[in-house]
């Protein structure tokens, strides 16, 4: 059994005058939140900008790799952000955790995998109930004349086999972005800290303090 990590815990760790051990605490803290589902930053914000404007959304972190300094989450192939990240393949994140006055905001290129060997084994690792929201046949963001789940009958009461939602891999995505700028904000009554970190090719190439 895996023991978490609390956020208080690492932050206490950590020492708000050392840089490399920030960017450290930034990955560890997302890295839990991947598989935390009680840590904040489980769900972070992802933007998307196309013809000049931000598109915003919440969505699930489902997996944080330290070593590429990735970040990755699922959604449907038919959604209007995998449009924009068609369009433009940089996206941003943000994490924020009241517990602990932390806020961090990273962006990079972006990979989509649909339908390949990454695709696989998160669709594997998916339960019956998540994979609904990959079986409903008309695309998000249909307009719909009356107020509705979009859910057929038998997806909303459940009663559909595991064998049944394997056609849902048709429209099931892994979003991998890569890295290669983050910020860490952090909030206190002495005075806020900031820091900026760039990569390339998943190693730490700049790390700065900012004026807050
Ligand atoms: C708590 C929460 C978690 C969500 N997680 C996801 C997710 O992991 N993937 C996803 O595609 N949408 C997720 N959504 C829905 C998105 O925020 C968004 O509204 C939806 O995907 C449509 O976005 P789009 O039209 O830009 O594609 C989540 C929403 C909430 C409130």
């Amino acid at each position: 059994m895996k023991i978490y990590m609390q956020p208080e815990t690492m932050l206490n760790m950590t020492s708000m005058d050392d840089l490399t051990g920030i960017e450290a605490f930034c990955w560890q803290i997302i890295f839990e939140a991947a598989s935390n589902r009680k840590i904040a930053m489980h769900q972070p914000v992802i933007a998307t900008a196309v013809e000049g404007r931000a598109h915003m959304r919440t969505v699930v972190l489902r997996r944080a790799d330290i070593d590429r300094k990735a970040v990755y989450f699922h959604t449907e192939y038919r959604s209007l952000k995998l449009q924009d990240i068609i369009e433009n393949s940089q996206l941003s994140w943000l994490f924020y955790d009241q517990n602990i006055s932390t806020q961090i905001r990273l962006s990079g290129p972006t990979v989509i995998h649909h339908k390949d060997e990454l695709a696989t084994e998160h669709w594997e690792k998916t339960g019956h109930h998540s994979r609904r929201s990959y079986l409903q046949s008309l695309p998000p963001s249909t307009i719909i004349d009356k107020p509705a789940t979009g859910l057929d009958n038998q997806l909303a009461t459940f009663e559909y086999t595991i064998e049944e939602t394997e056609k849902g891999f048709d429209h099931f995505t892994v979003i991998e972005t890569q890295t290669n700028w983050m910020e860490w904000f952090f909030v206190h009554h002495e005075g806020n800290r900031r820091a900026r970190f760039t990569y390339e090719n998943g190693q730490l190439k700049t790390a700065e303090w900012l004026i807050p």
